[in-house]
């Protein structure tokens, strides 16, 4: 019964007087050298109560950073919180030990300084951390902050690029705010909306083309954005940047992780005000924020009585002004050629099953879940593929509720949801892909430039406790061209015979592999045998395996080290 009590007097559910307080719009740091410093912070939401937050060079949130496509940038992240964080640059293509995620750990008073050459094209971007097991916590309190690249192709079309007078970073959040105004996590009371850590926000926006950057940072709402006067808006880019033409639309679903980027045409409005909404209503069943995402009895504890699942809502006020000198007026109909990886030019197709661990007969819309039946491990990678391999990937989903499927490393372009063809909204380059429940979507991306041989990327639920919870997998890109050199070099195990027919044997003379995972995988990467090493000399039957060139990889929790056979 106490318990029960708390649970209530826990809730604070606010008014929905919305247009109170201008939005606030993040600091930029521009140029080739960035230095953010992550540190704790306190912030008044509620008049005269302390919030305690976490912030990159303040007290909440993150500078916008502007970046320029082919620059080489470093970034110096100094962790002055008193315990380990990480610093993951979302949808951006770099080498995977500057990605930031769970292996790339920044100890308390260090800092950790990625450089790498910006090779994403123009868009909306984003970073948080990536801790094992502590991204939900470190975003909900107040760790992320968007990124904008700038490249020619885009500089060159006349679109709204002014930022915070015509073009606005929009960072779509929702907190729970326990009884002592601390923000709360683990919990799907979430009843507070924020945009940039605005509560009941308001923005002057000129009476002309204006363009919003819209990036969902929530722990798990998806919003399905649209005007309240209904109108068409025009979408130009999806999260890896412009789409090859501007699609005019009056509703745009976009789920965790996700970014888009839309124009608004305010032209001839001045003195009227309209708000971007939520149509939540319209949300199918199993997306979190849809009226309804339940399996038998797994409903989440204050989901329903939660006022902004399944119900309309105003997510940012639009007090529309005066034009500014020169106004954009006017935006192209053709913005880029993209040239998505076709279907037939694939090396390989792998599928991804995602599904509850289920606690007796219920499955917990909370999690955990797994993909192909793993949960994620730090020492372990799920996923080996080559340099310059082309692939599709097939994502199902037979859980109850809709995921968010992100991939670090790559853009991708969806090739089909449950066999059809998707809709404009989602026909650019893509990092995210929801994928509803009893979905199979499919994409196509290609692994190119960077590869390493022990240092891995992930894939994971963008739903922040999904992932913290090990809906997440790792993968690596070996290049398949330096294996041979690797084998002269690396005495640690021996293979014999090689070439090989009937069987093989691995020999590891110090032992020191004892308990790892032997692979066997072909030139595309599929894995065809995992064994666990128990003794000094291991052997594989071979003996159903077809003539060519094979990979034995040895997998330990510090190491991976990768041999080429020949099988005749
Ligand atoms: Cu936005 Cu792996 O993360
Ligand atoms: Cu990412
Ligand atoms: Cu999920």
């Amino acid at each position: 019964m106490l318990k029960n009590f708390i649970w209530i007097i826990s809730v604070w559910t606010p008014l929905f007087i919305y247009g109170q307080n201008p939005l606030w719009i993040p600091d930029t740091l521009s140029g080739t050298n960035f230095n953010l410093t992550v540190q704790t912070g306190i912030v008044q939401f509620y008049a005269g109560q302390n919030t305690p937050t976490y912030g990159v060079n303040g007290n909440f949130l993150a500078p916008t950073l502007f970046l320029n496509k082919d620059d080489t940038v470093t970034l110096n992240v100094t962790n002055n919180l008193i315990f380990e964080t990480t610093m993951h640059w979302h949808g951006l293509h770099v080498p995977p030990e500057f990605d930031g995620g769970p292996h790339q750990i920044i100890s308390p008073g260090t800092t950790w300084s990625p450089t790498f050459r910006i090779m994403n094209n123009a868009g909306t971007y984003w970073y948080h951390p990536h801790g094992n097991g502590t991204t939900e916590l470190h975003v909900t309190k107040g760790l992320a902050g968007i990124m904008i690249i700038r490249d020619p192709t885009e500089a060159a079309l006349n679109l709204p690029r002014k930022y915070g007078v015509d073009d606005f970073p929009l960072i779509l959040q929702t907190r729970c705010f326990d009884v002592l105004y601390q923000i709360a996590g683990f919990t799907h009371d979430d009843t507070v909306m924020m945009v940039n850590g605005t509560i009941d926000p308001t923005l002057q926006v000129p009476a002309q083309m204006v363009r919003l950057r819209v990036l969902n940072g929530s722990v798990d709402r998806t919003y399905q954005l649209g005007l309240s006067n209904d109108s068409t808006f025009y979408q130009i880019a999806t999260d890896g940047g412009l789409i090859e033409q501007t699609n005019p639309i009056n509703r745009l679903m976009v789920s965790p992780g996700e970014r888009v980027e839309i124009i608004l045409d305010l032209a001839g409005l001045q003195g009227q005000t309209i708000n971007l909404m939520s149509y939540a209503s319209e949300l199918p069943a199993g997306i979190m924020g849809s009226a309804n995402v339940s399996q038998g009895a797994a409903t989440l504890p204050g989901y329903n009585s939660n006022p902004l699942n399944g119900n309309d809502f105003n997510i940012l006020e639009l007090e529309i002004v005066a034009p500014t000198p020169s106004p954009v007026t006017s935006i192209p109909a053709v913005l880029t050629t993209l040239n998505p990886l076709l279907e037939g030019t694939e090396n390989m197709s792998r599928s991804f099953a995602f599904a509850p661990v289920m606690l007796g007969d219920m499955e917990m819309i909370e999690g955990p879940f797994t993909i192909n039946g793993e949960s994620f491990e730090m020492d372990s990678i799920n996923v080996i593929t080559y340099l310059n391999h082309t692939e599709i990937w097939e994502l199902t989903n037979t859980t109850a509720v809709a995921h968010p499927f992100h991939i670090h490393d790559v853009q991708f372009f969806i090739l089909d949801r449950n066999g059809l063809p998707v809709s404009a909204a989602e026909s650019g380059q893509k990092d995210v892909v929801l994928v509803k429940p009893s979905e199979s979507v499919r994409f196509i991306t290609r692994f190119e430039d960077f590869h390493h041989a022990t240092i891995p990327y992930m894939y994971h639920c963008h739903l922040l406790h999904h992932e913290d919870e090990g809906m997440m997998g790792s993968f690596i890109v070996l290049d398949s061209a330096t294996l041979e050199v690797q084998q002269i070099m690396d005495e640690s195990f021996t293979i014999f015979p090689n070439p090989a027919s009937e069987s093989i044997n691995i020999h590891i003379p110090d032992g020191k592999y004892i308990l790892s995972d032997l692979v066997l995988s072909n030139i595309q990467g599929q894995q065809l045998m995992v064994k666990r090493i128990n003794s000094q000399t291991e052997t594989l039957d071979i003996s159903g395996l077809k003539e060519g060139i094979y990979f034995m990889t040895i997998r330990s929790s510090v190491n991976c080290q990768t041999k080429k056979i020949i099988i005749n």
